[in-house]
């Protein structure tokens, strides 16, 4: 095996980013494929707790290449800041590669996210007002500016002109926002151009070159499939494509690239922002797994709304992306509760659902088939063994993998690097 992608099943904020980190230490390169400083990663080495946005997590090891693939949206500003923390630390930031063809994002983003936001009242999506959706807009429109663009500063100011004119008509006339000073604009950007000149390339021939090299690739998926623009729960999902198929597209290789799929789980269920959730729990329950999760946006901060594991969803990320084994985390977040319970099915109008619904007000109505099983109120943070696992907490999982029809391949019992269980070869 030398390229596997990780990628989320439910909504995101599954602690992808623990477990791209711990596969990062074999890849030779780690690519972002799909969305942008909307993504949030918590990595925790030796005790030292790095949140990262826009970085490859493979960042903290030395010596690998890190690639900001094409899919992704770039804020230069909060990008650099990310640079700067990372060298604070020492942090080696050599092997960074930013794709010429990814697509910038610009205040007029930032700003139209917000105002759409608004405007939509009630049907608010609960973006990350980073300017993502419109950023894609753009792109989608034919009018985005793509890194190559920034690093020329003719063409550069040029669409830039063109752009801001088209964008503070938006802001002023239909938004009742001021408008953006183009002088400033320019002058921040150049600046954030220079900064990053020494970081942008072609990466779709750096990623061959290391195809071609028999590098092992690990791709890193930001966000989840159900909040993926076309399969997840439409409109309340992001602009890009978090699933397998979103690596294609999103860093420039054919699918005969990808050699292993693994989905990352969450033992519960969360989101942030707003749309249905079958599953989700309003009482006691809720909230104490929010509390011992520390289940706030990284981005955002907001509180993330909670629930039972819901394996309909993982059932249908598998499916999407052909998912070959699943990476569980945050079990231990489990560890106290006497029994839980796993949603294995959907029934609408008194019938079981075999699909997953295209249409909310259908979501909204199904009712949730819940399996209880008997919790294991046991300390699970030291295991380090599978067969050490309580055996309720082994059927637990072994359940999840039954009900999803993928292998199990990795548990995770706590945030640090070493507090995982791995169950069959990665890479
Ligand atoms: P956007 O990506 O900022 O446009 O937000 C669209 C939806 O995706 C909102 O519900 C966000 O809360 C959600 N979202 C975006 N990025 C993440 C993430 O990394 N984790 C969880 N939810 C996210």
């Amino acid at each position: 095996m030398s390229s596997v992608v990780v990628m989320g099943t439910q909504w995101g904020d599954e602690g992808k980013g623990k477990i791209v980190d711990h596969l990062a230490e074999q890849a030779q390169v780690v690519v972002r494929y799909q969305g942008g400083n909307n993504a949030g990663h918590t990595v925790v080495v030796k005790g030292i707790e790095s949140k990262l946005n826009l970085l490859p997590s493979g960042i903290l090891y030395p010596g690998k290449t890190c690639i900001i693939g094409n899919g992704v949206v770039i804020d230069p500003g909060h990008l650099l800041k990310e640079i700067k923390a990372m060298l604070a630390k020492g942090v080696d930031m050599s092997g960074l590669k930013i794709s010429n063809r990814a697509q910038v994002i610009l205040p007029y983003h930032r700003l139209l996210d917000e105002a759409d936001e608004d405007a939509r009242g009630e049907s608010k999506i609960g973006t990350t007002k980073r300017g993502i959706g419109p950023c894609y807009v753009d792109k989608n429109a034919r009018v985005g500016i793509r890194i190559v663009d920034l690093m020329d500063r003719e063409e550069f100011a040029g669409r830039l002109k063109v752009n801001l004119a088209a964008k503070n008509e938006l802001l002023t006339k239909i938004y009742g926002k001021q408008p953006m000073d183009y002088d400033a604009v320019l002058a921040e950007y150049l600046g954030y151009a220079d900064e990053l000149r020494p970081y942008v390339a072609d990466t779709i021939f750096t990623l061959h070159d290391a195809i071609n090299n028999g590098d092992r690739i690990l791709y890193e998926g930001a966000q989840a499939t159900m909040l993926d623009l076309d399969f997840g729960t439409y409109p309340y999902v992001t602009s890009s494509h978090p699933i397998a198929g979103g690596v294609c597209v999103g860093a420039g290789v054919g699918p005969k690239a990808i050699d292993k799929v693994i989905g990352v789980v969450k033992a519960y269920t969360t989101r942030v922002g707003e749309g249905p959730f079958v599953t989700e729990l309003h009482e006691e329950t809720g909230e104490m797994i929010r509390q011992r999760g520390h289940e706030f946006g990284t981005t955002t901060g907001r509180p993330r709304r909670t629930g039972w594991l819901d394996t309909v969803v993982v059932k249908y990320a598998c499916m999407l992306s052909q998912i070959d084994c699943l990476a569980i985390t945050r079990l231990d977040i489990l560890d106290t509760l006497p029994s839980l319970k796993i949603c294995t099915g959907y029934i609408y109008q008194g019938k079981p659902l075999h699909e997953y619904p295209a249409s909310l007000k259908v979501l909204a109505q199904v009712e949730p088939v819940y399996e209880e099983l008997p919790g294991w109120q046991t300390d699970t943070t030291a295991i380090r063994r599978y067969e050490e696992l309580p055996l309720n907490a082994r059927r637990y999982v072994e359940r999840l993998s039954e009900c999803a029809g993928a292998r199990l391949g990795i548990v995770s019992v706590g945030p640090d690097r070493e507090q995982t269980i791995v169950l069959e070869p990665m890479f």
